[in-house]
C-alpha cells in the first residue's frame, strides 16, 4: 500500500455544504493525519462514556499517552492510517471526529488491495449534521487514489444504523452486503453487517470468473451485488469459495470472508429498523 505518500501527511478540506458549516459554526472541515494528545483525550473520554460498539473502548483511558497507545494497539493488528477531523473557525481548529483506513483485515491476511474503513467516531456535539458521509467519501477516495489499479474491494463492517444508511443509500458508496459477524464488545455481543465496495474491474473479474469456476458461485455473487444474500447463503458462499481455493480469485475471497469472521446468525435477532434499511436496498 502506498498510504504513506506525501499527500496523506497534509491537511485535506472535506466537501461539506455551506448550510451545514453555518449550523455547526465552522468555516470549513478538514482532516489531518495527527492530533494533539489533550484534544484526543477529550474525544477518547467521550467515547469511553458512551455505550457503543467501538473497538477503541477496549483501550484503557490512561493518564498520559492515550493517542500513542491507540495508534500502537491498532498497528499491532494491521498497518493503520489515522484521520482526525477538525472544524475550523477563524484561527481555532476543534477536533470533531476520527476514523481510520487499515491496510487489510488483519496482519495474517496476505492478499493486497482489500483495505478496511473503520473506527469512525464523531463527537456528540457534531452529530446529526450529516458529516459521516463526507468522512466516508473522503476515505473511499483516498483508497482509490492510493491503491489505483491495485484496489480490489474496500471492507466496512457496522451495526450502526446511520453508517448503514450512508453506505447503502448513496450511489457513490455502493457497498454490498457479504454477511454478518458477531463482535465481542466485552459485556455484550453485537451483530455486525459486513460490506464490500468492489472496484469496477474487480467486480467485473468476479462476475466473469466465479460462474466459470462454479455456477453456484456466480449465483451467490449476483445476490451479493443485489444486497440479497441471506446469512445462510453467505456461509454457503464462503464454503463454496473455500472448496475452489485452488483458483486465485476464490482463494482471496474465501480468505477475506474467513478473516472478517463471516458466520451464520439468527436473522430474527436483527432489529427491524436495520432490516428495513437492508431490505430497502435489495435490487431483486
Ligand atoms: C456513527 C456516527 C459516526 C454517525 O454520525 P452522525 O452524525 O450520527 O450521522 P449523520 O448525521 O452524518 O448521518 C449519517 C446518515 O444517517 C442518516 N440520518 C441522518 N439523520 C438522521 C436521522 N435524524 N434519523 C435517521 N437517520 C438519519 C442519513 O442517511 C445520513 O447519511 P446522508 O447524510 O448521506 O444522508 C456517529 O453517530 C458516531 O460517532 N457514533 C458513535 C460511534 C460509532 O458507533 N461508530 C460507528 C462504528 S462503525
Amino acid at each position: 500500500m502506498k498510504l504513506l505518500k506525501e499527500e496523506l501527511q497534509r491537511d485535506q478540506t472535506l466537501e461539506v455544504d455551506q448550510e451545514t458549516l453555518n449550523r455547526i459554526g465552522a468555516d470549513y472541515i478538514f482532516s489531518r493525519p495527527s492530533a494533539g494528545e489533550p484534544e484526543f483525550r477529550q474525544l477518547f473520554e467521550e467515547l469511553h462514556q458512551e455505550k457503543i460498539g467501538h473497538t477503541w473502548k477496549k483501550y484503557p483511558l490512561l493518564d498520559i499517552g492515550n493517542l500513542a497507545n491507540v495508534i500502537s494497539e491498532e498497528n499491532k493488528k494491521r498497518p493503520t492510517q489515522f484521520f482526525f477531523f477538525y472544524a475550523q473557525k477563524g484561527n481555532q481548529a476543534s477536533l470533531m471526529g476520527a476514523a481510520t483506513i487499515a491496510e487489510s483485515i488483519c496482519n495474517s491476511f496476505q492478499y493486497k488491495g482489500f483495505p478496511v474503513l473503520s473506527r469512525c467516531y464523531i463527537r456528540r456535539a457534531y452529530r446529526n449534521n450529516r458529516l459521516y458521509t463526507p468522512m466516508l467519501v473522503m476515505r473511499i477516495e483516498y483508497c482509490e487514489q492510493m491503491y489505483g489499479d491495485e484496489l480490489k474491494a474496500i471492507h466496512l463492517g457496522t451495526s450502526n444504523i446511520r453508517v448503514l444508511k450512508s453506505a447503502l443509500s448513496n450511489a457513490f458508496q455502493n457497498f454490498k452486503l457479504v454477511g454478518n459477524e458477531v463482535l465481542d464488545c466485552g459485556k455484550y455481543r453485537e451483530i455486525i453487517f459486513d460490506f464490500l465496495r468492489f472496484s469496477p474491474s474487480y467486480q467485473e473479474s468476479c462476475m466473469t470468473r466465479l460462474p466459470e469456476i462454479d455456477p453456484l458461485l456466480g449465483d451467490y455473487f449476483k445476490k451479493v451485488l443485489n444486497n440479497s444474500l441471506s446469512s445462510a447463503e453467505a456461509m454457503a458462499f464462503k464454503e463454496k469459495l473455500k472448496i475452489h481455493s485452488d483458483q486465485p480469485i476464490a482463494a482471496e475471497l474465501s480468505c477475506l470472508l474467513d478473516k472478517i469472521g463471516i458466520t451464520q446468525i439468527d436473522e430474527s435477532l436483527i432489529e427491524q429498523d436495520l432490516k428495513d434499511i437492508i431490505f430497502a436496498h435489495r435490487e431483486d
